[in-house]
Formats: structure tokens, C-alpha cells, sequence
């Protein structure tokens, strides 16, 4: 099987005063592409953490996370996020919007961090802009996040995470700031935009009926995968 992302026996640990916390204490797993998969488990378990280092944002204290074929963390930091910032998207649960900047330039962050730069400012506007459009905000176009709800300022954010087409896109609790209804639309598009072009999709939730609609779940207790889906 060849997986788009594969740990193996990741561990994360750390140090409080002279003790020392076990956040991840040997997590193995292999996501094949264009799968979709949930992780739960209880407040604490490692799931941020998890994803975190997944997304190649946080060094484990040891083990190895493979992204396409590459040891993320055996590569130099520029190159790390060089993949970081083609390959793979964020969505958070705070929507994390920059708000000096209006909803299309937001989207377009991504796509400055890649190429170093506003070059090719009008393809990557009219990128910015279509993603909006499918996340139903075309008319919202001039606006700033402060003036959009909050399932709208997700929307946003899952447009941002798509603008530069990654492979994969994790999502850490992103309808948990939201309530039940406008949470399922932010999912809808999600699903939408990710089944679409077959990205991979790992979502961290808490919710039970959020997890179905994946393909797989892995649960996770006290820093252990419980249940590998
Ligand atoms: N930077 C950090 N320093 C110390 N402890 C941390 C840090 N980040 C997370 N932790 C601890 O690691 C554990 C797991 O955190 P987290 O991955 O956020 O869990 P979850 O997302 O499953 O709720 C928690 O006990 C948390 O307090
Ligand atoms: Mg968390």
C-alpha cells in the first residue's frame, strides 16, 4: 500500500520543570490518498499535537512522518515548509483570519507564502475569487472577516486552506467553534471542495455524526491510537 502520509511510532514529549509529559507515546498509522478520516478521542488524548506534526508544523521527539514518499522532518526547515505550504492545508478551529486584509487576500495568503511574493497577482486573485464563489461567498467579495459570521469566517478559511491545491487538508475541530446548523454548511463545503478534487482529508471532531461522514475514524486515548479505524 502506498500511503500519501505514514508515521511511524511518533512520539512527542514535553518537558515541564523536571518531569517530563508523553504527549504522543508511539503513534503509527497510514493515510492512503483521497481518503477521509476522523480522529476523536477525549480532550488531551494528542490530537492537535498529532496533527500538528502531521502537517510538518511541530518536530516529534522521535519517530518519522512521510508525506508523499519524503521524511518531513529529515529535511532543512525551508524545504520542510516549502512542502508545507504546497502540499498540505489548515483549517482551525478559530478561524485564524488575518483582519487588516479583506476575505479575497486572505484566501490569497497562502499563495504569497509559496512564491515569496504578490507576483502573479491577478491569476492568483481569480483563484481567490472562484474558491469564494464555491463556498458560496462571491457576493462578500470586498469585505473583511470581522464583518462575516463566524460559519461565514470559516468559509473563508477553507477556501484559504484549498487556494494553493494541496494534497492534503487537515482540519482541527473546524465546526467547534460553530453551532450544530452552521457547522453542518462548513462541512457540506468542505466535503464539497475536498471530494471534488480528491483531496486527502484528516479532521480532528467531537462529534459523532461530523466522523460518519468520513471514511475511516481513529480514535485516540492518552497519546495511543485506540481504535485505527
Ligand atoms: N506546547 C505544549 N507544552 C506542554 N504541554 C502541551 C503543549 N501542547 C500540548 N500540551 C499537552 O499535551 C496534551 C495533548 O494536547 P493536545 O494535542 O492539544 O490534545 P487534544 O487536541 O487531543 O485535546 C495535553 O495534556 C496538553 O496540555
Ligand atoms: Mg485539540
Amino acid at each position: 500500500m502506498s500511503w500519501v502520509l505514514e508515521t511511524s511510532e511518533v512520539r512527542k514529549t514535553y518537558r515541564m520543570g523536571s518531569t517530563d509529559l508523553e504527549v504522543l507515546k508511539g503513534v503509527s498509522l497510514g493515510i492512503a490518498a483521497g481518503e477521509t478520516v476522523a480522529i476523536m478521542g477525549p480532550s488531551g488524548a494528542g490530537k492537535s499535537t498529532l496533527l500538528h506534526i502531521l502537517g510538518g508544523l511541530d518536530r516529534p521527539t522521535a519517530g518519522r512522518v512521510m508525506l508523499e514518499g519524503q521524511d518531513l522532518y529529515a529535511l532543512p526547515p525551508p524545504a520542510r515548509n516549502a512542502i508545507r505550504a504546497e502540499r498540505i492545508g489548515f483549517v482551525f478551529q478559530g478561524f485564524h483570519l488575518l483582519p487588516e486584509l479583506d476575505i479575497v487576500e486572505n484566501v490569497m495568503v497562502p499563495a504569497l507564502i509559496r512564491t515569496g511574493g504578490w507576483r502573479r497577482r491577478t491569476v492568483e486573485r481569480r483563484r481567490a475569487e472562484d474558491l469564494l464563489d464555491r463556498v458560496g461567498l462571491a457576493a462578500r467579495r470586498g469585505h473583511r472577516p470581522t464583518e462575516l459570521s463566524g460559519g461565514e469566517q470559516q468559509r473563508v478559511a477553507l477556501a484559504r486552506a484549498l487556494m494553493n491545491g494541496p494534497d492534503v487538508v487537515l482540519a482541527d475541530e473546524p465546526t467547534g467553534n460553530l453551532d450544530t446548523h452552521t457547522g453542518f454548511q462548513v462541512l457540506d463545503c468542505l466535503f464539497e471542495l475536498t471530494s471534488d478534487r480528491h483531496h486527502t482529508l484528516i479532521m480532528v471532531t467531537h462529534n459523532e455524526q461530523v466522523a460518519a461522514r468520513c471514511r475511516r475514524t481513529i480514535r485516540m486515548v492518552d497519546g495511543l491510537i485506540a481504535v485505527p479505524g
